[in-house]
């Protein structure tokens, strides 16, 4: 998938799970009943020692997923989840070292940002679909509708925080494309294998979001 197939697959779904995983079948396993709840695009975060070879599986085993590599953090890994098939990366935040490796790459990519500083490296570098993280601690409802005066073409994808609860109201701000989080997902819940937590959870963030 290009970017802007990505993009409206995000604008379809409003909502990404994020995984925090170290273990290839219980990864497989819950991004399977993801999909079978109606959420068919992850991000898998590079934040465990096993993360990167629990990426190339997921990718291998669920051909039907969009799956996303985040917590990219050096030029180095946006390399690395490339060359095992992640179909889209995603940063917590922005540097110019990152943002040149992404552009030079052919990821599809979302940089993070947290203001109006951030934003304009990551324009500067061609992205205007954006990561506004950490959402509950940025007021992320109101700083994206603040962006969106200077900003009228950049769209937000709000994660940090994000609750069930909270996913509603934060999807209703216009410049917001998809909101992500673990809450359907947690480390805790793979870990246990709770797979009914999981595909309740999954279920209700799917109807949730849905128009
Ligand atoms: C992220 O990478 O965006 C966050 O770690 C996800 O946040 P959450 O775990 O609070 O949902």
């Amino acid at each position: 998938m290009n970017l802007n197939a990505i993009v409206a697959k995000l604008d379809q779904l409003r909502v990404l799970p994020i995984l925090v995983a170290d273990d290839v079948q219980r990864a497989i396993r819950c991004v399977e009943i993801l999909a079978e709840n109606g959420l068919d695009a992850v991000e898998i975060t590079l934040r465990t020692p096993n993360a990167l070879r629990v990426l190339a599986e997921v990718v291998k085993a669920c051909p039907h997923v969009c799956v996303g590599a985040g917590t990219l953090l050096s030029a180095e890994q946006i390399r690395a989840v490339q060359d095992v098939g992640a179909g889209f990366g995603i940063s917590p935040g922005i540097t110019a070292t990152l943002a040149r490796a992404a552009a030079d790459s052919t990821l599809p990519y979302f940089p993070g940002v947290g203001g109006a500083s951030d934003l304009m490296l990551a324009l500067e570098h061609g992205f205007n679909v954006v990561k506004l993280f950490p959402s509950d601690v940025v007021g992320s409802v109101k700083m994206a509708k603040a962006l969106g005066g200077p900003f009228p073409d950049v769209r937000f994808c709000l994660t940090g925080g994000v609750t069930q609860e909270s996913m509603p109201q934060l999807l209703q701000q216009s410049n917001v494309l998809c909101v992500g989080g673990s809450w359907m997902c947690t480390a805790g819940l793979i870990e246990a294998q709770d797979w009914a937590t999981i595909s309740a959870l999954a279920l209700a963030a799917s109807n949730g979001a849905r128009r």
